[in-house]
């Protein structure tokens, strides 16, 4: 396998518009693109929503072990990159200065913003218990669905989105 563990990004984004297109249910969308993409990525064992509510991240749809439920804005990776609203790619969380540890095989991590229209709605997490497991091209393929996932949200629900 390359380097990039060889994601075809452009085709995972086609899947996913195909399953997401014809459902309006936010909840029901977020379930399949978490799905989609975790069973897609090789050497990851934890991918899932957190979900922006009163200024927490709370834990929403995933696939993996049990995780933590809520994590203050600016706390671990997720809240650094739900505060700065810009994507964390971390490749080893041990140096990473307040990582939470909800899996203790996890070894690097990607957090990506999940925005609308300016608005943060949450993040998209992926751990794996490979170190610097995300490389550039896997950096730019998952904004690229999370940017696919908001517009479909979008498209149903018009810019004032209630997630779930
Ligand atoms: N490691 C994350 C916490 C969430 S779990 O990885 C599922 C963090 O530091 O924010």
């Amino acid at each position: 396998m390359p380097d990039d563990q060889s994601v075809d990004y452009s085709l995972l984004g086609e899947q996913l518009d195909a399953l997401l297109k014809d459902e309006s249910d936010p909840l029901a969308n977020a379930a399949m693109f978490v799905a989609l993409v975790f069973d897609a990525l090789p050497d990851t064992n934890w991918l899932g929503i957190y979900v922006l509510r009163d200024d927490e991240l709370v834990l929403g749809p995933f696939q993996g072990k049990p995780a933590c439920i809520r994590i203050p804005m600016g706390r671990g990776v997720c809240g650094g990159a739900a505060e700065q609203m810009t994507t964390f790619r971390v490749s080893d969380v041990h140096d990473f200065d307040g990582h939470i540890a909800c899996d203790p095989a996890s070894r690097s991590e990607l957090v990506v913003p999940l925005i609308s229209d300016g608005r943060l709605l949450g993040v998209l997490d992926i751990d794996s218990p490979q170190l610097a497991r995300f490389s550039d091209h896997d950096q730019e393929g998952v904004e690229s669905l999370c940017e696919l996932f908001i517009k479909s949200l979008e498209r149903k629900n018009g810019a004032a989105i209630e997630f779930i």
